[in-house]
């Protein structure tokens, strides 16, 4: 069994409100790929001013609906794993509990996470470029986009491009629960992509105690007061376990 600090599971034991942000790490053991991994990840691959701002969407909106088309099909294939489950159970076990994701996949949810907030969106939702309202498609299929009954635009994926704010909401309840936390948990994100890498700065301002679990070092790793190195998968479940048995 891993071993990990004995301060850190004490903090867990009395924590009244724990918070953690997710990145693509935590959905890579699914078999999602990452954005920034050199080879495999995204945006090694591709260009995202090709495909994931509102311009490329305008210049070329059948190449962008494809592409996120292919990508919900991905993810729609794919199963959350033990991380994800990890997280699911945790939220049971703290009087408070805030899953924030920068993920749009959907595998939190799927694996039991409730209140999941999405702060980049979700590939599997879509909504009108112009008039914003939802469309109810359960997967979208390649091709062009459909028009919007408005008449003045057509849907797109509900996801966050570069250059657009993030939805006020999400935003706003992930700074007030990083601000009010007792620990912030930073899983298998880069911590490069603001503003949802501030929120595990803010939460060490506000007095949480910040625990990094990532394969790799990032911007935070030299902050975080606990730094859990390996893959989500294997070391959430391990500290689920060792937290059940201090219980
Ligand atoms: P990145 O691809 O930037 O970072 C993934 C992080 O997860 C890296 O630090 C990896 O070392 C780590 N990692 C990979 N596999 C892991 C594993 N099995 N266990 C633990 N850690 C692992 O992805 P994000 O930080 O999520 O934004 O990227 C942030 C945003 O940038 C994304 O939401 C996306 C992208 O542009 C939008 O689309 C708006």
């Amino acid at each position: 069994m891993q071993d990990f600090a004995p301060e850190l599971l004490a903090k867990l034991k009395s924590a009244k409100h724990v918070a953690v942000l997710t990145g693509a790490g935590v959905s890579a053991e699914s078999g999602v790929p990452t954005f920034r991994d050199a080879q495999t990840g995204l945006w090694a691959r591709f260009r995202p001013e090709d495909l994931a701002t509102p311009e490329a969407f305008r210049r070329d909106p059948k190449l962008v609906w494809d592409w996120y088309a292919h990508r919900a099909r991905a993810v729609g294939a794919v199963e959350p794993n033990p991380g994800h489950r990890a997280l699911a159970l945790m939220q049971d076990l703290f009087p408070q509990f805030t899953l924030i994701t920068q993920n749009v996949d959907g595998l939190h949810a799927r694996s039991g996470s409730r209140a999941v907030i999405e702060l980049h969106g979700n590939i599997l939702k879509h909504k009108c470029m112009d008039c914003s309202i939802a469309l109810d498609l359960s997967s979208a299929s390649p091709g062009s986009p459909p028009p919007c009954p408005c008449g003045k635009s057509s849907y797109r994926p509900d996801v966050v491009w570069f250059g657009e704010n993030l939805p006020l909401a999400a935003l706003d309840e992930a700074k007030i629960a990083a601000a009010a936390c007792d620990v912030f948990f930073c899983v298998g994100t880069s911590t490069v992509v603001y503003p949802a890498a501030e929120l595990p700065f803010s939460a060490r301002r506000h007095g949480a105690a910040v625990v990094e679990v990532n394969r790799d070092e990032t911007p935070l790793t030299a902050e975080a007061d606990y730094v859990l190195r390996g893959a989500s998968g294997e070391i959430l479940p391990a500290l689920l376990d060792a937290m059940q048995a201090k219980a």
